[in-house]
């Protein structure tokens, strides 16, 4: 056990302080109500694991078009932002910060997931390799996407600039571009799934084009850059991503951001159990040339992230996994307490099993002293 961490130093982001170094990574949950609005568990759940520094939420969509899985939450309707609302001043009322992750999935959907009729789209109509979970039929394959038209491209990045803008209403702190795992902006970056021939497409500057472009448009939803964060997994191939070159496509990515200012660059290290290219190191890779803050992710416990931030190879660490089973984390983490097993088959399943139920490390004991009693 490494006693001396940097975990529980307060950083700063823009100008909004952080009380610990220690971040709930984004984890898609699938609990939302048949309208995609975040349910009142949710309340519960996030409000439970705000001693993190920072929390980003679940992948949220945009638009209905942007929805690939069952029963993920949107800021794009009142009755999200509302409900969304509760869940900010929960995390806030524990001196909790929380950002939104938007996720528009593009290609990595299902018609039967979607309360809209036409198909997902992408920048090339081409079907993922796979096969994408439904509620009604079970595992299906991905849906056949239609390739955006040039002059579409901006009214989806209106949906991220219009989400962004909601999300601030909602009393965000600030808001995440994923970009890694394979959803939309991704397949704009790699170049198997990104076979256009317009400003787009091509070259690894027309390839990075719509998430530079989408970043511009949600600093100006949020009025200021420091409030808005993107996240990337170089290399890695879920979701069917295979980039020609993933280095040369997020060194230049990762240049071209630099003037934007952002809050953060969250770096997805594959975790073992995620297959991947297997010829990347992405965080010593981005972390001389990112100008800002990074936070790294990815298969991390109390000594590897303590390790990485005394390196000074990252400023912050994301934790996905043990927090579902531990809402208690950053306690347990300085009282170097034992760690609960999250289980796997509850991870997506809707319903409360498996999702607001693990108990705090406190409650567990009185619970233990109760029944021994
Ligand atoms: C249940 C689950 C859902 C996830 N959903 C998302 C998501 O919505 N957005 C995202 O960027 N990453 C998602 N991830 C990836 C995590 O943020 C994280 O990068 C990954 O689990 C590795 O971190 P870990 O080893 O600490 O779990 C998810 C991971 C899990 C386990």
């Amino acid at each position: 056990m490494n006693a001396e961490t940097k975990l529980f130093q307060p950083i700063k982001i823009g100008a909004m302080e952080l009380k610990n170094r220690i971040v709930m990574a984004p984890m898609t949950r699938n609990r939302a109500s048949v309208t995609d609005v975040p349910s009142d568990l949710a309340v519960t759940y996030y409000a439970q694991r705000a001693s993190a520094g920072l929390i980003i939420t679940e992948g949220t969509q945009p638009s209905p078009a942007g929805q690939g899985y069952p029963r993920t939450p949107g800021i794009h309707s009142a009755e999200q932002i509302e409900a969304w609302r509760k869940i900010t001043d929960a995390v806030h009322a524990k001196r909790g910060r929380i950002f939104l992750q938007i996720m528009h999935t593009g290609r990595i959907a299902h018609r039967l997931n979607r309360t809209v009729y036409r198909p997902p789209v992408a920048p090339s109509a081409i079907q993922a390799s796979g096969t994408i979970y439904t509620d009604s039929l079970g595992p299906q394959p991905y849906s056949l996407p239609q390739a955006l038209a040039t002059d579409e491209i901006p009214s989806v990045i209106e949906e991220y600039h219009r989400a962004t803008s909601n999300a601030l209403a909602a009393g965000f702190d600030g808001v995440e571009l994923h970009a890694a795992n394979g959803y939309l902006p991704m397949q704009f970056l790699s170049s198997n799934s990104n076979q256009r021939s317009d400003r787009y497409g091509g070259s690894v500057q027309n390839r990075a084009r719509f998430v530079l472009e989408t970043l511009e448009a949600m600093i100006d939803g949020a009025g200021l850059a420091s409030r808005v964060g993107l996240r990337v997994s170089p290399g890695n191939t879920f979701n069917d991503m295979h980039d020609a070159n993933p280095v040369g496509t997020h060194l230049y990515l990762t240049e071209e951001v630099n003037p934007l200012g952002l809050a953060y660059l969250h770096i997805q290290q594959q975790p073992k159990d995620v297959h991947t290219d297997g010829l990347l190191d992405p965080v010593r890779m981005l972390r001389p040339i990112f100008d800002g803050p990074i936070i790294a992710t990815g298969g991390f416990d109390r000594d590897s992230a303590s390790q990485l931030l005394s390196n000074g190879d990252a400023d912050l660490i994301g934790f996905a996994r043990l927090f579902i089973a531990n809402p208690d984390l950053v306690e347990r983490f300085q009282t170097a307490g034992p760690l609960a097993e999250p289980d796997a088959a509850t991870f997506y399943t809707p319903g409360p099993k498996g999702y607001a139920d693990y108990p705090a490390l406190g409650a567990e004991a009185l619970a233990g002293a109760a029944a021994a009693g």
